[in-house]
């Protein structure tokens, strides 16, 4: 196949940064590579196969096609750009949530949903799902493929860098200023300080009381599983990890289930790392994960007083599974469905 032209946009940021190395150690060719941020990276440098590539700033791009454009600077960008390099001919990538219901655009994750991706998006945008859905639909697709749902309730824990590297440079700054008392607490990215907190808003707050990022979970699982009358509902939590995003999922069923039947599910769902006894020893925590690129699930458990009901732990890297590596994913799967753009 011949070398690809490549566009991030947002590559400065800690969504771009893991993708620009999945990337380069993935097999997808790449001809061209062009990096792109705000004016405020104008210059700076990045390695890739062993060339190095100079940051520019996005309006650079204006006239250049381009094969395939990651995007993944945010919602406005995305609105901005995302239309304007698909009618150049590009396939766009999109971490945002700016297209992600919209309905000619396919909210993709391969390893759920591969078929949505089977032609050319109409728009010529493809939409990664929020960190958050990912790790979920992932850990659920065999559950909701083998039986008939009742309803999902879940609480997130979600990191510091799921707000970017602000995010994690807010937590950082702000638990070394707790332990020597050099300031007093403060918060820009999150609605408080987040050091030694826990915080139940991740998102704005709608006026019936839910957040966006609980609104995502609803709307995202429900066009990813084919499933609009899905109930979903959820209390989406910040705390002070790094990074890599935990869900506590309560899964209830139509019919009483048994575990041994849910744990051979699990264990044999691609990409999901089943952490139970007799094949693997514990549970999975969001600061010592093996592998970035599964999905970790542990505490499996049917309610003692539901047998139709059961709990799970699903802990994943969401700069990774829950954007970096599903884009990668897309683009790897649109090049075998041969949707790119100019091919
Ligand atoms: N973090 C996650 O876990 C996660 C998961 C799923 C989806 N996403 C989505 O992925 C996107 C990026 O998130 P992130 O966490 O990587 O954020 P981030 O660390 O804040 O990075 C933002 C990136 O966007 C660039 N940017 C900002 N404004 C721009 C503008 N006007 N023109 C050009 N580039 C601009 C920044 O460039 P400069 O460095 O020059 O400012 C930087 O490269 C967001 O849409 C986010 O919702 C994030």
């Amino acid at each position: 196949m011949r070398g690809l032209d490549i566009s991030i946009i947002g590559a400065t940021g800690a969504v771009g940064a893991e993708l620009i190395k999945l990337l380069e150690s993935s097999q997808i060719p790449v001809s061209r590579l062009r990096l792109l941020a705000s004016p405020n990276s104008t210059g700076r440098r990045s390695k890739f196969r062993e060339q190095i590539y100079i940051v520019e700033p996005l309006g650079e791009i204006n006239d250049a096609k381009t094969d395939i454009a990651f995007l993944s600077a945010g919602s406005a960008v995305s609105a901005e750009w995302g239309p304007r390099l698909a009618a150049q001919g590009a396939l766009v990538i999109d971490n945002s949530n700016a297209f992600r219901m919209h309905p000619n655009v396919p909210l993709v994750v391969p390893q759920v949903n591969p078929s949505t991706l089977a032609v050319r998006p109409r728009l010529g945008i493809v939409s990664n799902p929020n960190c958050s859905t990912i790790q979920l639909v992932r850990a659920l697709r065999p559950l909701v493929t083998a039986f008939d749902i009742g309803q999902i309730i879940l609480t997130t824990y979600q990191a510091a860098s799921g707000g970017g590297l602000v995010g994690i440079d807010e937590l950082l700054h702000g638990t070394r200023t707790a332990l020597d008392g050099s300031a007093a607490p403060s918060a820009e990215r999150f609605p408080f300080p987040l050091a030694f907190n826990v915080i139940p808003q991740v998102g704005e707050i709608a006026p019936e009381g839910v957040t966006l990022e609980e609104r995502k979970l609803v709307q995202e699982s429900r066009k990813i599983f084919g499933a609009p009358h899905l109930r979903v509902t959820s209390t989406c939590v910040r705390v002070p990890v790094l990074n890599g995003h935990s869900e506590a999922v309560y899964v209830e069923f139509e019919e009483p289930i048994r575990l041994e039947r849910i744990n051979e599910l699990l264990a044999n769902e691609p990409g999901v790392r089943l952490y139970a006894d007799g094949i693997r020893d514990g549970y999975p925590t969001p600061r010592f994960l093996e592998d970035p690129a599964v999905v970790h699930v542990g505490r499996v458990r049917v309610n003692p007083e539901n047998p139709r009901a059961l709990w799970i732990w699903v802990v994943a890297d969401n700069l990774q599974v829950g954007a970096a590596f599903n884009a990668l994913l897309i683009a790897q799967l649109a090049i075998a469905n041969n949707v790119i753009g100019g091919t």
